[in-house]
């Protein structure tokens, strides 16, 4: 079976109770991971979770805010408590709140760098230490081609770029410091993706087809599609990868 190592491995989806975060869960319980949904609404995790037994996986739902570090604190310890080890930790959670630049508030800067870049901080730096003691481990950000660099900048956006850029830089850091404890850490840079986060986009036809204009695969992706890259980041297919970033984007950034 493809993914055979991924069976019995216990694996923490951030943001899993909708969108990709969703698709991440139900694709590492079907390759048999043990996974804990979290996100901030326990009974959105919850469905998750039972959807996930319904096709007879195993999986818990956990209530947290990645931007508080007690709660973060809380979620690794009932996943010990319940799986007794972390093996995988998907970064997934996120916002997107437009706003222009001249406009933008220092709350709004905040809230957005507390969540997607301090969140996948505090996640990854409570799941490390529980990892180093088996000496394998596996984190996969899902960050963004909104990531500067190789990937675009977009206007309306810039502090949810700054963090997606952030992700990235503090993964190619990371994953020097992490390989000797046996832990690699890689990215994901999706493209357009239908989820909720992509629901104000989608209403504005001109918007869509614009964007759809400079995608070469002419179509917008699939929670699956990102799903489909995390579960090779985090199985042992991908054990020569660290530090990188695997664009899925339709050829939007070759475009
Ligand atoms: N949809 C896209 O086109 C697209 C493109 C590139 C990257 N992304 C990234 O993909 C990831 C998943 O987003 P999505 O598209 O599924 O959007 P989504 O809005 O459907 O999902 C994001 C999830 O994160 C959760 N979340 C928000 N704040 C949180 C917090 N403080 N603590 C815990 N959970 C929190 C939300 O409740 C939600 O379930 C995000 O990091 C996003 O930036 C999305």
């Amino acid at each position: 079976m493809q993914y055979e190592d991924l069976k019995n491995k216990v694996a923490i989806v951030t943001g899993g109770r909708q969108g990709m975060g969703k698709a991440h869960a139900l694709k590492l319980a079907s390759l048999g991971c043990k996974v804990v949904v979290g996100d901030i609404s326990q009974e959105d995790c919850q469905k998750v979770v039972d959807e996930i037994k319904a096709m007879g996986g195993e999986a818990i739902a956990i209530k947290c805010d990645i931007s508080k570090k007690v709660e973060v604190d809380k979620m690794i310890e009932k996943t010990i408590k319940d799986f007794g080890k972390i093996d995988i930790l998907v970064n997934n959670a996120g916002i997107c709140q437009f706003n222009s630049f001249l406009d933008l508030t220092e709350q709004e800067w905040d809230k957005t760098l507390d969540i997607n870049l301090k969140g996948y901080f505090l996640c990854s730096q409570a799941v490390v230490r529980e990892m180093a003691k088996q000496k394998k481990g596996v984190i996969v950000n899902i960050a963004s081609v909104a990531m500067g660099q190789i990937g675009m900048g977009f206007p309306g956006i810039v502090h949810y770029c700054a963090s997606k850029g952030g992700i990235v830089a503090m993964a190619e850091a990371m994953a020097l410091e992490l390989a000797p404890l046996g832990i690699r850490i890689n990215s994901i840079a999706p493209g357009a993706i239908d989820t909720p986060m992509m629901e104000s986009t989608k209403q504005d036809p001109k918007v869509l087809e614009g964007m759809l204009a400079s995608i070469p695969l002419k179509r917008v992706g699939k929670p699956e599609d990102i799903a489909n890259a995390v579960a090779f980041l985090a199985s042992d297919e991908s054990s020569y990868m660290t530090g990188s970033v695997v664009v899925v984007d339709g050829g939007w950034l070759a475009g």
